[in-house]
């Protein structure tokens, strides 16, 4: 089977730093199409010269976040999510471009910052459903992750928010192609309260419990982290401008 990843990405100093470090472990990983979807009006063309050379095999779409994604004001609770609409983007995608009779695959959304290893690629590569496992340095914890009581899924490892169905970071799943095909109308929402984006997708596949495959020998292995960049100053620019003719 293919692996389809669908990485939201935006503009910002970092961009092309973490897009570089990112695309470098793709190269390793066979058979993979990388989605990247730039929230953005128009592509750039930072991120066009950037994967016209990579090396990745990949699809490249655009998709803007309105500026006022609408929230209930009345639940303080509810925040602005990110990489819903390109996300949906990638899953627009899949279910025009494939074959959903001729193409094997998995789907993971796979965030411009974090860090994965090549081992993870091959454990998502097995999914028949959706297969689970920890995300490290996430959710206030050295990691998160699925509870596994013989082979099965039977709860979650997670400071916040315990009772949701699907206590998981984006990081921590993947999906079957075939369940994408077969809810065809299943996205992600900008409507949900913070930290139920993933959950409420599972609902949507009509995922159960019981289907989940735990992986990663059976969730005790992080083999994905939820690093994050650190923001750049450049509080000296004022003093010292550099050539804003080149790319950074
Ligand atoms: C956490 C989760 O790991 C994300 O999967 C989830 O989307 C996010 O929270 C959320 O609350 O919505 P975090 O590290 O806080 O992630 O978020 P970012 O890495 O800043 O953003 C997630 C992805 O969306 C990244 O690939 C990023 O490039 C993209 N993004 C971010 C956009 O496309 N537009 C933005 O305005 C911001
Ligand atoms: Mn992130």
């Amino acid at each position: 089977p293919t692996l389809y990843l669908i990485t939201p990405t935006y503009t910002r100093l970092e961009q092309k730093a973490d897009l570089t470090r990112l695309s470098h472990t793709l190269l390793h990983v066979r058979n993979l199409h990388w989605i990247v979807v730039e929230d953005s009006e128009v592509k750039t063309s930072l991120v066009t010269s950037f994967l016209a050379n990579c090396g990745v095999q990949n699809t490249h779409l655009n998709s803007l976040t309105p500026k006022q994604v609408k929230l209930k004001s009345s639940d303080p609770q509810w925040l602005k999510p990110r990489g819903v609409l390109q996300r949906n983007a990638g899953l627009t995608w899949i279910r025009t471009a494939l074959n959903p009779a001729k193409d094997k695959g998995v789907v993971y959304f796979a965030d411009d910052d974090n860090t994965y290893s090549l081992e993870l690629f091959e454990e998502m590569r097995q999914t028949q459903k959706v297969s689970v496992w920890p995300v490290g340095l996430v959710g206030g914890l050295r990691y998160e992750s699925p509870v596994v009581q013989s082979g099965s899924v039977v709860g979650w490892h997670t400071f916040w928010k315990p009772e949701r169905t699907f206590a998981l970071d984006m990081a921590g799943f993947a999906v079957n192609l075939t369940i994408i095909f077969s809810h065809s109308n299943a996205v992600f929402s900008n409507n949900v309260p913070r930290g139920y984006l993933e959950n409420s997708l599972l609902l949507d596949l009509a995922v159960k419990l019981k289907d989940l495959e735990p992986r990663a020998d059976g969730c005790t292995k992080v083999l994905v982290w939820h690093t994050r960049t650190e923001k750049t100053k450049t509080k000296n620019e004022k003093i010292t401008p550099s050539d804003i003719n080149i790319e950074v």
